[in-house]
């Protein structure tokens, strides 16, 4: 599988298009399983990303497909929400909000870790990563910021509704023209170039994957399996498909997993306005809880200080460490030289 966005495919003939009730009937399931809002406009973008499977089951009308999804089909259902997701993103994407933290958040980390105020643990969770793009640029900002200063340990979670953003996202390899989202420093450091059969790709290096590890995860669902705070919460261009009731609950969750001092970045086109009380906006879309400590005392150790843990048992075999579609690279260290 190659890891590019989902093709519209409205043109085809052979699957008839939702009619309206097909449609409410949709729209109610997907947004009971994912959260995901789909307005009346969507009815074209539904039948653009479900025809092909459709097509693919022989299937000529969405209440026969509707009759597999709602039924006993877990996997069809899963596969239905995968074509659901929209889950495009990009490297370093919304790139002030990584200024914001290599020159606010970490100098201001390292300099209380070098005053033995706060240990060199870090934990972060890019709740919505996609196709991987998002917590690998993490990382190498990490990796960049505090791997010169010993000692510091980054654990990177990285979740996702999709199990086929999840697949590329495991296999850490993309296209060689996106090195062009990648700053030339990092892109050195930390990416590997296809050789030979992977001409024309490129690969996460294993500094940066051994940082982060991938799971599946449902923001929608009652409860998270996570039993620690983070210091740092991702959850990007995601809340915009969101109602506002599941907006103000998912974000009620992260912040409760938010460690005191922590900081929760949302995408530029999201905010809390009228969805939380709880927080103060630092820039960006960057916040922190408004119990933090003005000058991140000594509660932030003892909120961490259990680490990132998966409290459900069984969650440990969603991790999703294999599976990759794409093959890895035959790998030689990227240069600076190739940027498109
Ligand atoms: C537009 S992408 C954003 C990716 C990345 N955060 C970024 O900003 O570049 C939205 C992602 O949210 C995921 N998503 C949608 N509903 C979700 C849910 N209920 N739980 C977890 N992830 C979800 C989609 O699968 C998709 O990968």
């Amino acid at each position: 599988m190659q890891c590019v966005a989902v093709e519209l495919d409205t043109k085809d003939a052979w699957v008839r298009a939702p009619t309206d009730s097909e449609f409410r009937r949709f729209q109610i399931l997907i947004e009971r399983e994912t959260g995901i809002h789909l307005s009346e406009s969507k009815k074209a973008l539904l039948a653009g990303r479900l025809n092909r499977r459709l097509r693919e089951l022989g299937l000529r009308d969405f209440s026969a497909y509707y009759r597999v999804v709602a039924g006993d089909n877990a996997s069809e259902r899963v596969r239905m929400i995968d074509r659901v997701c929209t889950n495009e993103t990009r490297f370093f994407r919304e790139p002030r909000q990584f200024e914001l933290l290599r020159e606010r958040i970490l100098p201001q980390w390292v300099a209380r870790a070098a005053r033995g105020e706060r240990g060199r643990r870090l934990r972060a969770w890019c709740a919505a990563c996609s196709t991987g793009e998002e917590p690998y640029s993490l990382a190498m900002a990490l990796l960049d910021a505090l791997q010169a200063r010993l000692g510091w340990d980054i654990d990177i979670l990285a979740t996702d509704l999709s199990t086929s953003a999840l697949d590329c996202a495991t296999a850490g390899a993309y296209p060689i023209e996106k090195a062009s989202e990648i700053p030339p420093p990092y892109l050195k450091r930390y990416m590997l170039r296809g050789a030979r059969s992977r001409e024309g790709w490129m690969k996460v290096g294993p500094a940066v994957r051994a940082v982060v590890r991938f799971a599946r995860l449902n923001l929608n669902d009652a409860s998270y399996p996570i039993d620690a705070s983070f210091d740092l919460i991702f959850c990007r261009n995601t809340l915009i498909y969101f109602s506002t009731a599941t907006k103000r609950r998912v974000i009620d969750r992260l912040l409760d997993l938010t460690a005191p001092g922590g900081y929760l970045f949302l995408g530029h086109a999201e905010s809390v306005t009228g969805l939380s009380e709880r927080v103060r906006h630092v820039g960006d879309t960057v916040y922190t809880r408004l119990d933090s400590p003005p000058a991140l005392g000594a509660s932030f150790e003892a909120a961490r200080s259990s680490g990132i843990g998966v409290a459900r048992p069984g969650t440990e075999q969603t991790l999703r460490r294999s599976g990759a579609s794409v093959a890895p690279p035959e790998a030689t260290p990227l240069k600076r030289e190739v940027k498109p």
